[in-house]
């Protein structure tokens, strides 16, 4: 793992956007999957202004959803589809063509995760991800426990990610209570990883993913085995690690 260390939340924000137009330089028609929640929303602002003023061409990425909430349609503002597109495929000119959901309006959503793995393996598998830290350790909706093999799949969300959500909803007890998750293995084999991590709530997770055994209760911790992996974090997050 390669460790970034920034000051601050801008910091962060600037140096996952240089990571990221360095990675679409090499691969202009990169197969991408974008977290949503609040970490990276400033690294695809960055990457956005960047856009704007000429210095990166985003038009030939192949945008993958990482994970859905079960049941929501897309067109429900709460739907991360709906936030993924609002801040990452519009600002940076995503053609519809180029995008790959992972349907959890579809009638069968069994089927739609597995046309989804087939969707993912037909494009070549991944060239970067981007991901967040839940505070429980998961990758996606990969919650705990879960093993490096996991596939695409409908998981139930822990009591920690329903807390941890609530805040882009009314309250705790309207989040729903299952997603689809882009799988582990999937995560696991991309060719380069950004893992962003910001604020002091993430200290004691960030130091398990980082430091600790590989285990399925800390699904991130499973990143130390993947290739070409960046840990991009601020101080708050980091704390002298
Ligand atoms: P956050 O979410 O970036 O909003 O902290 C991260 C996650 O839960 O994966």
């Amino acid at each position: 793992m390669d460790l970034i260390i920034v000051d601050d939340y801008e910091a962060l924000s600037r140096a996952g956007a240089d990571w990221l137009v360095e990675a679409i330089q090499v691969k202009p028609d990169a197969n991408i999957v974008v977290a949503t929640g609040e970490t990276p929303m400033g690294v695809y602002r960055e990457l956005a202004e960047r856009r704007s003023r000429g210095l990166i061409d985003t038009s030939r990425l192949h945008v993958f959803e990482l994970d859905a909430y079960l049941g929501l349609p897309p067109d429900d503002r709460r739907s991360l589809f709906g936030w993924a597109r609002r801040s990452f495929i519009e600002p940076l000119g995503i053609p519809e063509a180029n995008i790959v959901r992972l349907a959890s309006d579809a009638p069968t959503a069994v089927e739609a995760c597995r046309v989804y793995d087939a969707a993912v393996r037909r494009a070549g598998g991944f060239d970067i991800s981007i991901l967040g830290l839940g505070p429980n350790g998961h990758l996606g909706f990969n919650e705990p426990p879960s093993l490096p093999d996991a596939s695409t799949r409908i998981v139930d969300l822990t009591p920690e990610s329903i807390k941890s959500n609530a805040r882009y909803w009314v309250g705790e007890e309207v989040v729903p209570r299952q997603a689809l998750t882009c799988g582990m293995d999937l995560l696991l084999s991309a060719r380069r990883t950004l893992l962003v991590v910001s604020g002091v709530h993430k200290h004691e997770v960030l130091h398990r993913v980082i430091e600790g055994p590989q285990t399925p209760d800390v699904p991130a911790s499973y990143l130390q085995s993947a290739s070409d992996v960046t840990v991009l974090a601020d101080r708050a997050a980091w704390q002298g690690l």
